[in-house]
Parts: C-alpha cells; sequence; structure tokens
C-alpha cells in the first residue's frame, strides 16, 4: 500500500477507504488520540487508535517524538479543527521514543534551548514552518528571475582576490600549519601552498556576476558567503546565503525598481503559497509580542506587515537627507542614539530602524552615499562627494538589500583603487571590463536569511538557517 502524506490526506475526502500514513508522534491524549506529523504540513492528521484490541507493549510506545506507520481508515472527524481522521487498524512502531530523554516535549520551549538541540530542532511547529518557508523563498527567487529572462550563474565559493572589502575572509589553505613554508623574510610562502597564492572563501559573487552580465545581459548568483565577522548580532551569520542580480544596461534607479519589484513578489508569493506556515508564524509571534512591555512591541502582526510591505511604495531618499531627518529627530536631539549621527559617518542599525520604523513607517530606500564609507566598484556621482549607492532598509531588520550602479570608467575606477589602494594589478581582469566593451551596469545582494527574518517574524537570524554558522558556534 502507497502512503498518503498527510499534506494531501488532508484535503482528501473521507469516503471510508483504507489509508497508510507514517510520521512522528507530537502528542498522545487519553491512551486514545495521536496528533501525527510527517513534515509535509504544518497540520497534523488525528489518528484514533482502538485501545482495546491494540496489544500493551504498541500503546506503551506511543510517546512524543516515536516514529509511526499506521494503516486505517480515513473517515469524516467529529472533532473540531480537522475534517477527516485515521482510525487506525494497525500501528507499527518504527523507531522508539524513549519518553524520559526526549528532550522535544509537547510545551513550549525557549528559542535558545532548541538551538542547542539543533538536530531535533526541525521537529517542532515553529522550525518546520520556518524551513518549508525557506524552501519556497527560495524557489520563487529562481522563478522570479527565470520568469524575467535572468540566468542563473554559479559564482565560485574559493577565491583568490582580496579586493572586495565587504568583511573579513575566511582563509583557505591546505599548508602544514605548525610548520608553513616560509619565503626569504620569513613570511608564509603562499606560493606553495594550493593555488600558488593566497586564497580565502567568499564575501560576495559580485564581481564574477559582473564578467557574466557583461555577456549574458541579465544574471543572478544565489549561493553561500562567508563573513569573519566576530560581531555577535541576531542579524549577523558567518556563512549566509546571498542573491545577486546583476544587470547590464540598468542604471541606480532601474536598480532599485528591481529590488522593490523583487522583494514585493517574494513576500507576496510567501502570502500565498506558505498561508498556513505564515498563519502559523502569525499566531506565534503574536504570543511573543504579549509577553514584552507595551512600548516595545511590534506597530504591526505579521500577516499585517507582510501585506502593507507589498502594497505601499517604498519610501526613497538620499543618504544626505537620511542625515537630515536623524539630525532633526526628537531622539537626536535628546541624546538618544547610541551612534554618532554625522554626514560622513555610517548609518548604524539604530538609525536605520529609526528611519523605517519611527520616521518613515514603511521600507526606505537610501541613495547616493558618501564615497569613503563605501565599495570602490560604485558609481562615483557628478557632486565627485558620493556615490550611486542604494540600500534597502527594512522594519526590524535595517538593512535588507546593498547594491549600487558600477563605475563603467576604467579611469575613474582606477583612481578609486588608487585612493583605496588596492593593487592594479591583481584585479586586472575586473579593470579590463571596462577596458573591452564597458556599458552602465548595475547590481545588488539580498541577505537571504535577513529576508527570512522578514517573512517569519523571528528575531534571531540563527533561527532561520538549518545550520548556523557564527563565532564559537557550529555544532550541527
Ligand atoms: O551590503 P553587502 O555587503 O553587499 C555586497 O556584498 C555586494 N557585493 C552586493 C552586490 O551589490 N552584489 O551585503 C549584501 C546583503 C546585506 O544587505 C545583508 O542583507 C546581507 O547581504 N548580509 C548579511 N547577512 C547575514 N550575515 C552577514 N554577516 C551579512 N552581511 C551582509
Ligand atoms: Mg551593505
Amino acid at each position: 500500500m502507497q502512503r498518503t502524506e498527510i499534506k494531501h490526506l488532508l484535503k482528501t475526502e473521507a469516503l471510508s477507504q483504507d489509508v497508510l500514513v507514517k510520521g512522528w508522534v507530537r502528542t498522545f491524549r487519553n491512551t486514545q488520540f495521536i496528533a501525527l506529523n510527517d513534515g509535509s504540513t504544518i497540520l497534523n492528521v488525528q489518528v484514533v487508535v482502538d485501545f482495546q484490541n491494540t496489544p500493551e507493549e504498541i500503546l506503551n510506545k506511543i510517546k512524543t517524538g516515536a516514529c509511526l506507520s499506521v494503516k486505517g481508515t480515513l473517515v469524516p472527524s467529529t472533532g473540531a479543527g480537522q475534517s477527516v481522521e485515521v482510525k487506525a487498524t494497525e500501528i507499527i512502531i518504527l523507531g522508539e521514543a524513549d519518553p524520559e530523554a526526549y528532550p522535544i516535549q509537547p510545551k513550549k520551549h525557549s528559542l535558545e534551548f532548541l538551538r542547542s538541540h539543533g538536530h531535533l530542532r526541525m521537529r517542532t511547529n515553529t522550525f518546520s514552518a520556518i524551513f518549508r518557508v525557506r524552501h519556497a523563498m527560495a524557489f520563487a527567487i529562481h522563478q522570479y528571475f527565470h520568469e524575467r529572462g535572468y540566468f542563473y550563474i554559479h559564482s565560485p565559493i574559493i577565491t583568490g582576490s582580496d579586493a572586495e572589502g565587504a568583511g573579513e575572509m575566511f582563509r583557505v589553505t591546505t599548508l602544514n600549519l605548525d610548520n608553513p613554508p616560509r619565503t626569504e623574510e620569513g613570511k608564509v610562502d603562499f606560493s606553495q601552498d594550493f593555488f600558488g597564492k593566497e586564497t580565502n572563501l567568499t564575501v560576495s559573487g559580485q564581481l564574477q556576476g559582473e564578467i557574466a552580465a557583461l555577456a549574458l545581459g541579465k544574471v543572478y548568483t544565489f549561493g553561500p558567503t562567508f563573513r569573519a565577522e566576530n560581531s555577535n548580532t541576531t542579524r549577523h551569520l558567518a556563512e549566509f546565503w546571498m542573491i545577486e542580480p546583476e544587470v547590464a544596461f540598468n542604471e541606480i534607479e532601474d536598480n532599485k525598481n528591481l529590488a522593490e519589484d523583487f522583494l514585493k513578489y517574494l513576500v507576496r508569493y510567501a502570502l500565498e503559497n506558505c498561508a498556513d506556515d505564515i498563519d502559523f508564524l502569525d499566531k506565534r509571534l503574536a504570543e511573543e509580542e504579549k509577553q514584552k512591555p507595551q512600548n516595545d512591541r511590534r506597530a504591526m502582526g505579521l500577516i499585517e506587515t507582510l501585506r502593507f510591505c507589498t502594497e505601499n511604495d517604498f519610501a526613497r531618499i538620499s543618504y544626505t537627507e537620511a542625515i537630515q531627518i536623524l539630525q532633526n529627530s526628537k531622539q537626536y536631539k535628546e541624546k538618544k542614539f547610541q551612534y554618532e549621527v554625522e554626514w560622513g559617518k555610517d548609518l548604524q542599525s539604530e538609525h536605520e530602524r529609526f528611519l523605517v520604523e519611527k520616521h518613515f513607517k514603511k521600507p526606505v530606500i537610501v541613495g547616493d552615499y558618501p564615497k569613503d564609507i563605501k565599495a570602490f566598484y560604485m558609481k562615483l556621482n557628478p557632486d565627485g562627494k558620493t556615490v550611486a549607492a542604494m540600500d534597502v532598509l527594512f522594519p526590524g531588520i535595517g538593512e535588507i538589500i546593498g547594491g549600487s550602479q558600477r563605475e563603467d570608467s576604467t579611469e575613474k575606477l582606477m583612481k578609486r583603487m588608487d585612493e583605496m589602494h588596492i593593487p592594479a594589478h591583481e584585479m586586472s581582469w575586473y579593470l579590463d571590463l571596462r577596458r573591452f566593451g564597458s556599458a552602465p551596469h548595475s547590481g545588488f545582494g539580498l541577505g537571504f536569511e535577513r529576508l527570512m527574518l522578514f517573512v517569519t517574524g523571528m528575531g534571531n537570524i540563527r533561527d532561520v538557517i538549518g545550520f548556523p554558522r557564527a563565532a564559537k558556534t557550529i555544532e550541527f
């Protein structure tokens, strides 16, 4: 007999047919009602046990966490909250559950506790919902670009260039660290390393994306990126996934339009295709918010926030305007910001969140940042002081996207590299892209886990990736 997944089973009209379901016990009430879940949906199916005719030794093993195979009859349910249930005729225990030792009990566990049980946390409602949504978002990203004629480029994970300066890098080496070969000056001799030079894990696929965009027109990368940032925040990982579209002939305004349209598409996709999971996460968040003092609560619930994001235009301002707004704010005058607000200084998370959550009360795209706080490749504006950069700021998150129009003049690019002490010989191929058939082009990077934070309403980035890598965190 073929197994029916619970997701399909619950949509089947109960005509007293025989079914086979398999899954894990969530709860077992009154030696009669099993809530069984197989991961295909957040919803459980109720299995009704014929306890008078079921051997004692089987009944004793039906515990939270045990894995069962159940044959039975699908019948209309009289219980609340479900239309069908399975009247069991045969129950086989596939995997035991030691009731004393199984850490995931049918009660509320803290997220910290579940993080320390990373091998079991996906069996909870919250985490299974998150990872189904994560799958849907990855799929929607490919669908969005595919439908619009973009090509998916696999950018490399190991890089030989250390010029991008997006963050601290992780060294990749096969040298014997106890006794590495040395040059005459006593430095480590990387010419003897595997690739014959210093290599690291990539911080971004952008530079390779540019190579592809200036040949294929519209491309995107979607892969893991690595930053050895020792910042222990709820928004940073050492290994995270990034989506980086890069488009020939797009200027900065096209880039902003693409970012806004893309984000709205993804949020709409989640609302339309992950309704059961988003509904659950909405309720979860509402419960969590209740525990907080009134002043710290979110202005809107999860679903409300997601709808709001898809229905309203994002605000668009320049960095200079952002500084003015911040300096005119009550917060600033009452010295409530921890970090300085001054033209030329980078916006900190507290400033970004003020702009989004307090001032505009919607997503904001900030443009035209001072050149000195941005990467060397961003296109210099005619004022000579700012660059065609853009950051998209989201409520509860801060920066979700960072991007720019790229400098397409060889001369200006070389000047910037010189100012920022980037050796031209290391980036000759990047300069060649300008030398031979250069074109205006633009792109951005969306942090996949930051998107996941927004869509699920979770507060810690470690809870929206299966196996978080952060400083001193790599257990699972
Ligand atoms: O702003 P970033 O550093 O931009 C780049 O890497 C460009 N090369 C992108 C491009 O133009 N193609 O990073 C892009 C996004 C950020 O806005 C943020 O969402 C996410 O990546 N991000 C992180 N997410 C999790 N953990 C970290 N440590 C992150 N650092 C950046
Ligand atoms: Mg950035």
